[in-house]
């Protein structure tokens, strides 16, 4: 079986759009420091590309988590397998995001990290699947909204590949 890569959203398309989201943060942020937090790994093609175009001050900082039980759906229940460096007491908080689907993972650790006692705390995904919510999350910042189809690139993997690819592509199994 081998797979092929369809084009969803060209580089030029993505760079734009990330160009635009970085703008309107910058505005929305004047005058504050905004910490960016990337949960790794899908996220972090997209924090490098957004950070690079914020004009107000940023700090980083990155974590990495892993779901508990079966590997094909993700029970939400999540367990810190890399945790943040910094504390985010008194901080604006960004979780920079690859993807939001079902929506359980992201609810789940961002309960947990408002227990930190953030000054304030927002979410910022490169794409967003709406027609694969199960759980509420408030997304402030999208780049794009995708219909429910497996994509890579930019971060996102499929078996770990294909994270590098400057585009978002769909998988097709051929
Ligand atoms: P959920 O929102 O808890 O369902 O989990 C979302 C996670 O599933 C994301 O952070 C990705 O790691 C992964 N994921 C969801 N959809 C895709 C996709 O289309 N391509 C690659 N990874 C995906
Ligand atoms: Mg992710």
């Amino acid at each position: 079986m081998s797979e092929k890569i369809r084009v969803l959203l060209s580089e030029e398309e993505v760079d734009k759009k990330i160009q635009e989201i970085g703008e309107q943060i910058s505005k929305d942020y004047a005058g504050k420091q905004v910490h960016l937090i990337c949960v790794l790994k899908g996220g972090a093609f997209f924090m490098c590309e957004l950070a690079k175009r914020i004009t107000v001050p940023v700090s980083l900082d990155f974590m990495s988590v892993s779901s508990y039980g079966s590997s094909t759906k993700s029970s939400g229940v999540i367990r810190i397998v890399k945790d943040l460096d910094e504390p985010l007491e008194g901080k604006d908080v960004i979780v920079v995001e690859d993807i939001v689907d079902s929506g359980r993972t992201l609810s789940y650790l961002l309960e947990m990290l408002a227990d930190r006692k953030p000054a304030s705390m927002r979410l910022c995904t490169l794409l967003d699947k709406p027609d694969r919510r199960v759980v509420d999350v408030n997304v402030d910042y999208t780049c794009f909204q995708i219909p429910d189809e497996f994509v890579v690139g930019y971060g996102l993997d499929y078996a770990q590949k294909y994270r590098n690819l400057p585009y978002i592509g769909i998988v097709e199994l051929d």
